[in-house]
């Protein structure tokens, strides 16, 4: 039913490598930090949970490689901290997953605890994706059409994952008539990752162009949008994947139910809307497409990988501590203070 993305072997990190899918499935072990920043980077792995747990990971590899305890290790694990820091921007879930493992090291700087550390987060995800799965699926009416963007799946998120578990679970209820999916460009995230791990569940998707997203929402051919998140503030304002605004706004418009879905890791509850850093990726990702180039020499590009959508579109955010339902401004500290 669900894949793993991401597995610990102690001395690597084997990983789903997603640039290779839908046409292989590939393992690829990551051995250095310098592997690690890598498949981040290159999107081998992505994804907010995701790129946390292998940024962990990489914390844990690099402590293992060093040896060192003490102060000795929190010096390696400050130099890796920042390696891994540099490589995407958007999703908070990296920073939040590697400052955990740098509170337990800081509390004892051992080789072990940096491990566990890392091992426990990795594991909290699945956890955490499950109850998410099982709460969402609640919300979705029977015989629902639903549209979801992006890959939010257990490629995105080590197994299960957030909208895309919601889905499943779901769809297991017998629950969903319909899942459209979004193609996502440029990376094609719907069209080759969401794609995928649908048919790997065995439900049949409808593979929609983006921009055939706001006006499908608009006739009333769709129920229920379900997304994940990069990055949540304390107001509800949701980072997620370029073209979330458009099919917020298009289900605001028409009266359609807009849901996000992501674990409690994805929150900010520091940032404010200008201080968080929208990733810009090359501008080769837009130009070329599978290969081949598809537009003309002397273009310009402007390749924006997330937007941000207000609070006011969104109806409801599914974490594994529950559904918190507007103002966002006081269900988002209450749940996150809670020891639920
Ligand atoms: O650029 P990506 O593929 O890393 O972006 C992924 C998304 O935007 C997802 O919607 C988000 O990370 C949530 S994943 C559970």
């Amino acid at each position: 039913m669900y894949l793993r993305s991401v597995e610990w072997r102690r001395d690597h990190i084997r990983i789903v490598d997603q640039t290779e899918l839908p046409h292989r499935l590939v393992y690829r072990d990551l051995e250095t930090l310098e592997d690690v920043a890598e498949a981040i980077v290159n999107m081998r792995v992505r994804g907010a949970p995701l790129i946390g747990v292998v940024a962990a990971l990489g914390l844990a590899l690099e402590a293992i490689k060093s040896g060192q305890e003490g102060d000795g290790l929190i010096r390696v694990l400050e130099k890796a901290y920042n390696v891994l820091a540099s490589t995407r921007p958007t999703a908070v879930n990296l920073f939040n997953a590697m400052d955990m493992v740098m509170e337990r090291a800081r509390a004892d700087p051992s080789v072990n605890t940096v491990v566990e550390a890392a091992v426990q987060i990795m594991e909290m995800e699945v956890e955490n994706n499950r109850r998410i799965a099982s709460l969402g699926a609640e919300l979705i009416p029977d015989g629902a059409t639903v549209l979801t963007h992006c890959n939010t799946g257990s490629l995105a998120a080590v197994e299960i994952g957030t909208a895309l578990g919601v889905i499943i679970e779901a769809y297991k209820k017998g629950r969903i008539s319909k899942v459209f999916i979004t193609e996502t460009r440029p990376k094609l995230q719907g069209a080759r990752l969401t794609a995928y791990e649908l048919l790997y569940a065995g439900i049949k998707p409808v593979l929609i162009v983006d921009s055939a997203a706001p006006f499908l929402i608009s006739r009333g051919d769709v129920d229920v949008v379900i997304v994940g998140a990069d990055r949540i503030l304390s107001d509800g304002t949701t980072f997620n994947k370029i073209g979330t605004y458009s099919l917020a706004l298009a289900s605001h418009l028409s009266d359609t139910r807009f849901y996000v879905a992501a674990p409690t890791t994805t929150f900010d509850l520091e940032s404010d809307r200008d201080d968080v850093k929208i990733e810009v990726r090359s501008g080769d990702e837009i130009i070329n497409c599978g290969g081949c180039r598809i537009a003309p020499e002397g273009v310009d590009t402007l390749n924006l990988a997330f937007d941000a959508t207000p609070p006011e579109f969104i109806d409801g955010i599914i974490t594994e501590k529950g559904v918190l339902k507007p103002p966002f401004s006081s269900s988002i500290p209450s749940i996150l203070e809670s020891n639920v």
